[in-house]
């Protein structure tokens, strides 16, 4: 059980008329000013419409992108602001800065039920340095922290983290339906669990792999991370992505699968292209025939028939990361059939990380998902066993 106090402990007259510091993760694509998915706005209304009915006064925050301490125009939240706004059909009151006179003075004219969005946490240097003296003065403008951004969880940040030694910490509703699903799938999940990992860099993957080991009955490994398995195992990749400081630790993965009894899968067969632009080249070979002028960029039908045997029967699946080079519409097979087969499925399938979900989105099926996570990196680092700053700090049962 997720060992979480979550702001539903709290009693609501304990919330009412307090000012509470709800840090969400708003980080959406915005291009020239448009949002692209706002499926992480969507998922962070429950918190911030059950504090308003509540009667608290909500200073709500976030990040989006990486300013780097700068002020970028770009990346100021007044879109997300006036997205808010249409969902929750109230006046969303969006502030220029973060902290300050004036900030304060906003704060003061809060009334109950009212949302007064801070500008990009991210515009200030001690967001990520995590400053104390910031974090206090983000503390002070409350008397609640509410900590709803799972997405952002794994970031030692002021606004993520060091706000809580200054005020009670819980969490919101989305930050406790991700706990919940992540904790049931590493403490209880359901047999056969098949985790199916892609995307290109082996070495943000290799901590959950060695972590998944003990608990999962199958291993996929699509993405051009494969290449680093099957260098490691000495076949021919020609020229597909490879990362050559990671072979040792490949082996001793793929040594430490067998000594689990864990069925791992690499891929059968790839779509080859002579360079990565030469998509009209395309060619689908099978594994052991990668020519040294070729590079493997997506999974092949052989794979994908694989892949859809080792799903059958499937009681819980966990997937992060594309199976080729998806962003490529010529490359984006593998992983459309992918997330076909994971609708198909009855399991209880568990989908993290941009591409997986962008995929799955493009295919419509998101509805036939049990949950889709707002965190790549975050529940990658949770699933590896990682104490996550911005969870470590939320108060217990
Ligand atoms: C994300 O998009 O994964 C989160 O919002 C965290 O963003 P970051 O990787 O820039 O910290």
């Amino acid at each position: 059980m997720n060992p979480k106090k979550s702001l539903q402990n709290l009693a609501k007259q304990a919330i009412k008329g307090k000012r509470v510091f709800l840090r969400a993760d708003l980080n959406v694509p915005i291009q020239r000013g448009v949002i692209k998915d706002d499926e992480r706005i969507i998922a962070s209304l429950p918190t911030i419409q059950y504090l308003t009915s509540c009667g608290a006064k909500v200073i709500l925050s976030s990040h989006l992108g990486r300013p780097h301490g700068q002020v970028v125009e770009a990346l100021r939240l007044n879109p997300i602001a006036e997205r808010l706004s249409s969902y929750l059909k109230i006046p969303i009151q969006k502030a220029d800065s973060c902290v300050g006179p004036e900030i304060e003075e906003k704060v003061s004219q809060l009334k109950e039920g009212d949302v007064l969005l801070l500008e990009n946490i991210r515009f200030y240097s001690e967001e990520s340095e995590n400053d104390p003296e910031f974090a206090k003065k983000l503390a002070d403008l409350a008397d609640i922290y509410v900590q709803d951004a799972f997405g952002t969880s794994h970031r030692n940040h002021a606004s993520t983290a060091g706000i809580a030694h200054y005020l009670p910490a819980y969490a919101g509703l989305l930050m406790m339906k991700e706990l919940d699903c992540f904790d049931s799938l590493l403490t209880q999940p359901k047999h056969p669990f098949v985790a199916i990992i892609g995307g290109a860099k082996i070495s943000t993957k290799i901590g959950v792999i060695k972590k998944l080991l003990p608990i999962v009955d199958v291993v996929i490994i699509g993405g051009a991370m494969a290449f680093t398995f099957l260098k490691a195992k000495g076949y021919e990749i020609g020229k597909s992505l490879v990362d050559n400081d990671k072979l040792e630790e490949a082996r001793d993965i793929l040594n430490a699968v067998d000594k689990a009894r864990v069925r791992f899968i690499l891929p059968l067969d790839q779509v080859v292209v002579p360079s990565f632009d030469q998509a009209d080249d395309k060619q689908i070979v099978d594994i052991t025939q990668i020519s040294a002028d070729k590079m493997g960029v997506d999974i092949g039908p052989k794979t994908v028939k694989e892949i859809g045997h080792a799903l059958t029967g499937a009681k819980t699946i966990f997937w992060n990361g594309p199976m080729g080079a998806f962003e490529v519409d010529a490359y984006s097979y593998g992983t459309v059939q992918v997330a076909k087969l994971l609708a198909k499925s009855d399991s209880i399938t568990v989908v993290g990380g941009g591409d997986s979900i962008s995929a799955i989105k493009l295919s419509k099926l998101e509805d036939q998902m049990t949950h889709l996570s707002t965190g790549g990196g975050a529940s990658l680092a949770i699933l590896s066993g990682q104490s996550l700053p911005g969870i470590a700090i939320l108060e217990e049962k």
